[in-house]
């Protein structure tokens, strides 16, 4: 029988999937979960044929560069991959994969979070309750912005947000989207597009990010951008910190001119800029837009279907390089 290839997990998984990485590849797993370095993750990885990471890995072109030969496949467990140098990966014929599709509903669930919990003051009212400092009840008090009845605008309605659009016509919202090209009017199912982003951008009472971390999209959502919203808009990230430019995103939310902002993604995770903390009108998260059991097991599974096909001779279902 052919030796089962050798498969390096970066972070701990959900037991059902270790147990089927055991059952079909020879893994080596993260039992205490620690981050690794670049050195451990390229020492741990000398005797590997696979690398299952994380986006807490960065696969930099020097990482790349220092994998062994016998290394073949990059097999994300994250549907985003700006962790990895593709094109260092492609030079090296290195493949690698994603995790699309199974973690739309879970992220898009987050998305609408951030817009209520950012409308409504959800982060300022459980501090308060919390604190034991609510003292009283007025026509003023803790009085937010309505997410029922509003524009949403979303940049790029992909599979994440196509979800968060469908959830949000059950609030009444009128969808606004812009992304390269215009949809077939099933998948656009009555949103308005806009070719350009700046034409997006001033009908937006609600702003929802779902485009990927790229070179072209680092810093998208920057002060002139943000100067174009309505006055008092909303603007949610869940996809990737990399799209917001945090000063001038701080800059308008410390002026008043956005309302508030919900965050579940930041530059420099988990160091965050600290600003945002000290802000009453942010509502903050810690990254878990893709956190739910059912969306973990399925992350591990589609990652390992990918590994499975890959070493059978088969073409990945979630090639990217
Ligand atoms: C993803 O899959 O890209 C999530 O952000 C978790 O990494």
């Amino acid at each position: 029988m052919p030796a089962k290839p050798k498969v390096l997990v970066t972070r701990k998984l959900p037991p059902v999937v270790e147990a089927r990485l055991a059952r079909d590849f020879d893994p080596s797993f993260n039992d205490d979960d620690h981050i690794f370095s670049a050195e451990e993750l390229v020492a741990r990885a000398a005797d590997a044929d696979a690398i299952m990471p994380c986006h807490t890995e960065n696969l930099s072109a020097e990482v790349i560069a220092a994998l062994p030969d016998r290394l073949r496949i990059i097999a994300n467990f994250s549907v985003g991959y700006d962790h990895v140098d593709v094109a260092a990966a492609r030079d090296r014929g290195i493949a690698v994969t994603n995790t699309p599709d199974v973690l739309s509903d879970a992220t898009a669930e987050i998305a609408l979070l951030l817009m209520l919990g950012a409308a409504r003051r959800a982060s300022e009212g459980e501090r308060l309750v919390r604190s034991g400092n609510w003292r009283d009840w007025s026509p003023s008090f803790m009085v937010g912005r309505q997410m029922t009845g509003k524009r949403l605008g979303i940049i790029g309605l992909g599979r994440v947000g196509s979800i968060v659009a469908k959830r949000a016509r059950g609030f009444e919202m009128e969808i606004h989207y812009h992304g390269r090209h215009r949809l077939p009017a099933a998948q656009e199912a009555g949103a308005h597009y806009h070719e350009r982003l700046e034409e997006l951008l001033p009908v937006c009472d609600f702003l929802s990010l779902h485009c990927p971390a790229t070179p072209e999209t680092k810093g998208l959502m920057n002060a002139e951008r943000l100067a174009l919203l309505p006055d008092g808009a909303i603007l949610v990230n869940a996809a990737r910190g990399a799209l917001v430019d945090d000063d001038a995103l701080i800059a308008a939310l410390m002026e008043g001119r956005l309302a508030a902002a919900g965050l579940d993604v930041f530059n420099n995770e988990p160091a965050i800029d600290a600003r945002y903390a000290q802000l009453e009108n942010t509502f903050l998260l810690p990254h878990i837009g893709s956190a739910t059991q059912e969306t973990r097991e399925a992350m591990g599974n589609r990652a390992i279907d990918n590994l499975s096909a890959f070493f059978s001779g088969e073409e990945p279902l979630d090639r990217v390089a």
